[in-house]
C-alpha cells in the first residue's frame, strides 16, 4: 500500500514537526504488519506546485492521500483528479470550506477547533493578568495589547484572535488594542512586525497575543534585539506547543501556550488512512458530520509543561 503526503510548507515549524509525527505513525503501522510505503512532497507555498505533486503521487500509485493544502479555498483541481482515480483524500491542518468537502464522499478532514484554541489562550491570558498586578505596567486599569496574526484567510488566524480577545473581555479584563500585524506564522516576519509596533508604541505594550508560538517567539526576539529590560517586557502568549514553544514556556519566556495535538492528529490520520486502504475498521472511527475529526487543544503553562516534554521524549524513544 502506498500513502502520499503533501504539505504546504516544510519550513513551517509546526507543520514540519507534525509531518515527522505522521511519518512515525505510518512506520508504527508497518511494525504492526501493514506493508506501507510513504511518499512526501513539499509544495513550498505554491498551490500550482501542489496540484502537480498530487497528480504525480496518484500517478505513482498512491492508495490514499494526506493533503495539507496551500490554499485552503482552492482544492478543486486536487479533488477532481483524486475522484477521477478514486483515491480518497484526508485533508489536514488547513481546513477546506465545507462545500468543497461535500463534493465527494471520500474526502475527510482531520484537525482541531480554532475557536477552542483562542478561548484557551484568552483564559490563560486572563488568568495571568488577574494573578499579577505587574502586567498592567502603567496602572491605568487597562491592558494595552497587540496581536500577531497568522496567514490571512487561514481558519486558525481570524478565529483564534477573535475568540482570545472575546474571552479576555468576558473574563472582565479591560483591553486597549494598540496594533495588529500579520506575520504568516513566521518567526522572522513576527520579529519585523513587532519592531514596527514597538517603534510606534514604545514601552506601552503590556500583552502580546500571537496566533502561534513561532510568532510569539519572534515578538520576543524583537525585544531582545532592542535590549529591553526584563521588567519592561510585555507578557507573551502563543499556541502550538512546538519544541521551541514548550522550551520557552518552561523557562518563562512565554507565559503560556495551547497545545496543538500533532500526535493525536497524526494518529487519527494514520488510522483513517489504514481503514480506507484495507477496507477494515472505518465504522470504528467516530466522525463529526461523517467526515471531520477534531482533536482537542490543551492549555500549557509552566505547571504542566513537563508533561508535554515527556510526550516528546517518549515519541523520540519510539523511533
Ligand atoms: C496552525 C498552526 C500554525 C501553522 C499553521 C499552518 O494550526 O498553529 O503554527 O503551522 O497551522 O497551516
Ligand atoms: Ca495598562
Amino acid at each position: 500500500m502506498q500513502v502520499g503526503i503533501a504539505y504546504y510548507n516544510q519550513s513551517d515549524t509546526f507543520i514540519s514537526q507534525m509531518i515527522e509525527c505522521l511519518k512515525g505513525e505510518f512506520e508504527e503501522l508497518e511494525r504492526e504488519g501493514l506493508e506501507i510505503t510513504v511518499m512526501m512532497r513539499d509544495a513550498a507555498e505554491s498551490q500550482r506546485v501542489q496540484d502537480d505533486q498530487v497528480k504525480e503521487l496518484i500517478g505513482a500509485g498512491c492508495d490514499v492521500l494526506c493533503v495539507n493544502l496551500v490554499d485552503r479555498a482552492d482544492p478543486s483541481e486536487i479533488i477532481d483528479f483524486a475522484r477521477e482515480y478514486n483515491v480518497p483524500i484526508i485533508f489536514f491542518n488547513r481546513e477546506p470550506v465545507a462545500e468543497d468537502l461535500m463534493q465527494w464522499d471520500k474526502l475527510y478532514y482531520v484537525g482541531a477547533d480554532a475557536k477552542q484554541s483562542g478561548i484557551m489562550q484568552g483564559e490563560l491570558a486572563a488568568g495571568a493578568i488577574q494573578a499579577s498586578r505587574h502586567i498592567d505596567h502603567n496602572k491605568d486599569g487597562k491592558i494595552q495589547y497587540v496581536v500577531l496574526e497568522g496567514e490571512a484567510g487561514h481558519q486558525d488566524s481570524i478565529i483564534r484572535t477573535e475568540s482570545a480577545v472575546n474571552t479576555l473581555k468576558e473574563k472582565g479584563i479591560h483591553l486597549e488594542k494598540l496594533s495588529c500585524g500579520i506575520a504568516n506564522w513566521n518567526r522572522a516576519q513576527a520579529q519585523n512586525r513587532m519592531m514596527q509596533m514597538i517603534g510606534q508604541h514604545q514601552n506601552q505594550i503590556e500583552l502580546v497575543l500571537a496566533n502561534n508560538d513561532d510568532m510569539a517567539l519572534g515578538a520576543l526576539d524583537a525585544y531582545k534585539k532592542l535590549n529591553v529590560t526584563e521588567s519592561a517586557l510585555p507578557v507573551f502568549f502563543g499556541i502550538d506547543g512546538t519544541d521551541v514553544g514548550l522550551e520557552a514556556v518552561a523557562d518563562g519566556r512565554l507565559s503560556a501556550t495551547v497545545y496543538n495535538d500533532k500526535e493525536g492528529q497524526s494518529a487519527a490520520i494514520a488510522r483513517l488512512a489504514a481503514a480506507l486502504m484495507t477496507g477494515k475498521g472505518i465504522h470504528m472511527i467516530q466522525f463529526e458530520n461523517k467526515k471531520y475529526i477534531y482533536l482537542p487543544y490543551k492549555k500549557v503553562t509552566d505547571v504542566n509543561v513537563h508533561v508535554y516534554y515527556k510526550k516528546e521524549e517518549e515519541e523520540q524513544k519510539k523511533e
